[in-house]
């Protein structure tokens, strides 16, 4: 059977990452291959790319190429031959998230990400992606207690409004391959609603 791609988004502070260990463990308990993985980041390089993108200053233009070459070295490394021998990837953000941050939060160009996705995996979308809504102003005191905050996440409330809706766009310009979830919901909820979405992506 091939497998299948599945990657999770949202602002920082939604919850997905909670969510995503915990989606990777019940789809191995179901006796699935999975391979869990990130963006940026996912491969020795693109990790190495990923310390660049969240702690060096840099242009627009910059930050965009460097996320599509961090990707491209994960695609080729880990992605694309997981899928191929059949094994399921489950990917913390992907080009979604490129359309959200450096599109609608920091005003690239859509013409050109959509040029660059063409280029870098026209053929390949993930079969399903879970996009975690949450208010900013509540993620951010969700974020507030953790770590120092990188280049991204010491962004003002108002890019991360400007993120959602363009999180938002996306999901209504696709409603086949999102689901959008309430990450104001209590976290049972949400893994009810993730446990039977999982029969569907199995059946497509
Ligand atoms: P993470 O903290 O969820 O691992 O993500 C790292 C940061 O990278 C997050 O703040 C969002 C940002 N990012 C982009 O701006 N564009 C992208 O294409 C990706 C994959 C992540």
């Amino acid at each position: 059977m091939r497998g299948r791609f599945v990657t999770f988004e949202g602002i920082d502070g939604a919850g997905k990452s909670t969510h995503l260990d915990w989606f990777v463990g019940t789809l191995r308990r179901r006796g699935l291959d999975v391979v869990q993985t990130r963006e940026p980041g996912g491969s020795p390089l693109a990790e190495s790319l990923r310390e660049l993108l969240l702690h060096r200053e840099m242009p627009i233009d910059t930050e965009l190429l460097l996320m599509f070459a961090a990707r491209r070295d994960h695609l080729d490394r880990l992605i694309r031959p997981t899928l191929a021998d059949g094994r399921w990837v489950v990917c913390d953000r992907f080009t979604d998230s490129t359309y959200a941050y450096q599109g609608a939060g920091r005003g690239a160009s859509s013409e050109r990400i959509e040029w660059l996705e063409a280029w870098i995996h026209g053929d390949l979308q993930p079969d399903r992606t879970y996009l975690f809504d949450l208010d900013p102003a509540l993620a951010a005191r969700r974020r507030s207690s953790a770590r120092a905050p990188d280049r991204f996440e010491a962004e003002e409330l108002a890019f991360f409004e400007r993120v959602r809706a363009g999180y938002r766009l996306r999901a209504q310009a696709d409603p086949e391959r999102f689901v959008v979830l309430d990450g104001e919901r209590p976290i049972p909820e949400i893994r009810v609603i993730l446990e039977q979405d999982i029969a569907t992506i199995w059946n497509t």
